[in-house]
């Protein structure tokens, strides 16, 4: 086993360490991530050793082998405190467990494939509304109709028409949280909560209240920047009350459907406390299946749209396979009918991963890469870094659907390709977005061809999902 000292060290990027203040310099480190033959590189945050994982066999290590041996980063916990509470995405531990387990049956592919349908008709029901000739932002029109289709799928609700005061209330929120991840004040605050925990368990009898309390207040942002804007509380209320509602009014319909919504709605306490789950956890965990369920499937369709119209030949392929489909239903699902397009919406999340950094520490001393790393590492693996090893996809600049070809495929480790995490806390609703990103290419495609100017090089933006900065602007024309 090899000791910390013999761990490369990865130049700083600006005062913060490996982190910079803008996108380019961030993605950049990422690429150097990228050419390294090290298993693990050391960078850091502040005073922080944050650990990075370059070889997919390492990042194999943290996700899959070792993946009991780490929590989420604690920092990602508290940013999203007051978005999505303690939901799947955010929650550890037994309560974790008990709701994976319980929301998994729904989202394995059998039950998902009942949902083509309505992904085809959120998908028409946009194509329907664009008109010869006009200007567009394939962004705003991807995210309106991922949103869309997660509402309606899962909480049969129809969020077309509310998409845009959602859709910026979110869009508030979201944009809090990246300015705050990575901050020095995240640190110095999941720094207040190791302490106070500490002393919750190890202070005086008579003290252990105080820290108690304390490390109760620590859970949620109280002391990051710009936390009681009025315009971010009032973006969180707004998500917060529709949400509620939704609950109030599937409440009063009465739990018939064999829905989301219901499931969670019958579903006992995972705490064990009282027979049902509280509004609060119901509301907590719509919210990340809305928010996790759209945000990233949009962007991922957004990059693929700008791909193609970068890529005649490719935009070729893919309008031949959806005018193949005629009027045809694509339900029952049938992937191998819309094989070329699956290879392009893959293709888009190498180049450009919704989510492209998966932080951890660990809670006991691991092994990563052939380094034993002590316990409350923090362990970062960048799933861009993956996507850009010149080992596993050569020329990783180039948009390439056939990547994808099941015997280019086989050639590759499986945690070459990670844009739904791998192990345990792999994405829940990976079926869904497999199957929602390639029917609403073809759906859009079959109608419209989008001219998206080719001279126009479109930066990707880490928002809380690498977004296309400033949108991809389009003019629609009608192909028949
Ligand atoms: C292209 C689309 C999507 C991408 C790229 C994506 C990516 C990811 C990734 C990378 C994670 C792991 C995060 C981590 O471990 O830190 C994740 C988790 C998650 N995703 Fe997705 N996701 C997508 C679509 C969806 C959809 C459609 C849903 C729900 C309908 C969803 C719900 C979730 C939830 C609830 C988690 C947390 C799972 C857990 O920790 O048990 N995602 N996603």
């Amino acid at each position: 086993m090899d000791t910390l000292s013999t761990i490369p060290r990865m130049p700083d990027v600006g005062w913060l360490g490996s982190f910079g203040p803008r996108t380019a310099q961030r993605l950049a480190f990422q690429r150097k991530l990228a050419q390294q033959s090290a298993p693990l590189v050391r960078g850091r945050v502040l005073h922080l050793p944050v650990y990075f994982p370059c070889t997919p066999e390492a990042a194999h290590d943290v996700l899959v082998t070792h993946a009991k041996s780490f929590e989420k980063s604690p920092g990602f916990r508290v940013i999203l405190h007051d978005l999505a509470g303690q939901g799947l995405f955010t929650s550890e531990g037994t309560l974790w467990r008990t709701q994976r387990k319980m929301m998994s049956p729904l989202f394995q592919p059998a039950p998902i494939h009942r949902f083509a349908d309505i992904m085809r008709a959120v998908a028409e029901r946009s194509a329907e509304s664009l008109r010869d000739g006009q200007s567009i932002d394939v962004a705003h029109e991807t995210t309106r109709i991922a949103m869309s289709i997660v509402g309606k799928a899962l909480f049969d609700v129809d969020t077309f028409d509310e998409a845009d005061a959602l859709g910026g209330a979110l869009t508030t929120a979201l944009s809090w949280v990246n300015r705050n991840l990575a901050s020095p004040a995240l640190v110095a605050h999941v720094l207040a909560m190791d302490a106070t925990g500490a002393l919750a368990t190890r202070a005086p009898e008579a003290l252990r209240p105080f820290f108690e309390r304390a490390n109760d207040k620590v859970q949620s942002p109280f002391m990051l920047p710009g936390v009681r804007d009025p315009e971010l509380l009032s973006a969180v209320a707004l998500v917060n009350e529709r949400m509620q509602r939704m609950i109030d009014e599937r409440r009063k319909q009465g739990l018939t459907r064999a829905d989301l919504m219901t499931l969670l709605l019958t579903a006992k306490d995972p705490e064990g406390v009282s027979d049902r789950m509280s509004d609060k956890q119901v509301r907590d965990e719509a919210i990340t299946l809305f928010v996790a369920g759209h945000e990233t499937t949009a962007t991922a369709l957004a990059w693929s749209m700008y791909l193609l119209a970068r890529d005649p030949e490719a935009l070729a392929k893919a309008t031949a396979e959806a005018d193949a489909l005629g009027d045809g239903a694509v339900s029952p699902w049938d992937a191998h009918k819309l094989a070329y397009c699956t290879r392009v919406f893959r293709e888009a999340m190498r180049l450009y991963p919704p989510l492209m950094m998966l932080p951890r520490r660990s809670l006991e001393p691991v092994e990563v890469g052939s380094h034993k790393l002590p316990a409350k590492s923090l362990v970062f693996v960048s799933i861009y870094a993956q996507h850009y090893r010149e080992d596993a996809y050569p020329d990783p600049e180039r948009f390439d659907p056939d990547r994808w070809l099941p015997e280019r495929e086989a050639e590759r480790h499986r945690s070459s390709y990670l844009p739904f995490s791998a192990g345990p806390r792999f994405c829940i609703g990976m079926h869904f977005a497999m199957m929602e990103g390639p029917i609403v290419l073809a759906t859009l495609l079959r109608r419209w061809r989008f001219e998206i100017d080719r001279d126009r090089v479109i930066e990707p933006d880490d928002f809380a999902t690498l977004r296309p900065r400033g949108g991809v602007p389009a003019v629609v024309r009608a192909r028949r």
